[in-house]
């Protein structure tokens, strides 16, 4: 649809893409509900988008709270919203062997199980709608997967099978369900292990504009999905077609993960 015929309902308004996202789509004519776990951080960004007398409405929700989804859901839908944009998400890079039991599972509800659950809360609001589109922000890596981002990929490659079922699920219906894949971008999901890693293996990083751009783009376009950044949409191909037949094109990043920072002032003696 239209950007400017679009209600938006935008998890992780306050993260460095969720700014961008909200930015460019205000910009495009949008009304935009931000939503994240913290009011003050939320009350800042609303402040900050301001334009005239028109400033943003805003909801604070925990993703991980189920009680917390429905709440959300039933907000937005009072406020009639037809686009969701999924952005909220928690980062995980590093060896397996690093993980905690805990926080492999912290990782999984917060990027896989929380949209899930706010995308069922949804539905039967976006169903009764002329026309509705549900967008999820993936990564290039959850279509072609790289060492130390094993946790964090399976939580994207989930969320985009999510993505295709649904979609094909609600092909008869006004819901469009679009993917979106950025590759590494420059916030503060990425800690200086991940800016080392990506320095060593030649990984280049966008800025976030580029990203909520891309965004506006898939909403007016609504193609089913689309991964930012070449050599990876190629890869992102490549891996499609014959994954195994990649494994030896990413030693070099599995090297990188021997030298990353945090592993080496651990073994420091
Ligand atoms: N940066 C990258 O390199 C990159 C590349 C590809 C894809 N992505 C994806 O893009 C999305 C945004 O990333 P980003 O770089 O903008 O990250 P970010 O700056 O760390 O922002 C993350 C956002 O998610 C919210 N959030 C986290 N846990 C939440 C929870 N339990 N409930 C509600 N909100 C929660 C955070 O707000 P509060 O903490 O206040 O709740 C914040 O608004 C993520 O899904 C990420 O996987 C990022």
């Amino acid at each position: 649809m239209r950007a400017k015929d679009a209600r938006v309902l935008l998890t992780g308004a306050t993260g460095g893409i969720g700014k961008a996202a909200a930015r460019a789509l205000r910009a495009a004519g949008a009304r935009v509900m931000l939503s994240a776990r913290s009011p003050e951080a939320l009350v800042d960004q609303a402040n900050a988008l301001r334009s005239g007398g028109d400033i943003p409405t805003w909801a604070a929700a925990d993703l991980c709270n189920p009680q917390q989804v429905q709440q959300l859901a039933a907000e937005a839908a009072s406020w009639r919203c037809n686009v969701v944009v999924h952005a909220a998400g928690v980062p995980a890079f590093g060896p397996l062997a690093g993980e905690t039991p805990e926080h492999i599972a912290s990782v999984v509800q917060a990027n896989l199980v929380a949209p899930m659950l706010l995308t069922r809360a949804l539905l039967p609001h976006l169903q009764r709608l002329p026309a509705a589109q549900v967008i999820y922000v993936g990564s290039v890596l959850g279509a072609l997967a790289l060492p130390g981002f094993s946790v964090y990929s399976a939580t994207k490659f989930g969320l985009r099978g999510f993505a295709e079922g649904l979609r094909r699920e609600l092909a008869h219906t006004g819901v469009l369900v679009q993917y979106l894949g950025p590759r590494s971008t420059r916030t503060a999901f990425n800690n200086a292990d991940v800016e080392a890693y990506n320095r060593a293996t030649g990984t280049a990083m966008d800025d976030v504009d580029i990203v909520g751009a891309a965004l506006v783009r898939l909403l007016e376009e609504e193609q089913a999905e689309r991964f930012l950044g070449f050599p990876e949409r190629l890869g992102v191909r490549l891996n499609g077609i014959a994954p195994a037949a990649m494994d030896g094109s990413f030693r070099r990043h599995g090297k990188s993960l021997a030298d990353l920072p945090s592993l080496q002032e651990r073994t420091e003696p």
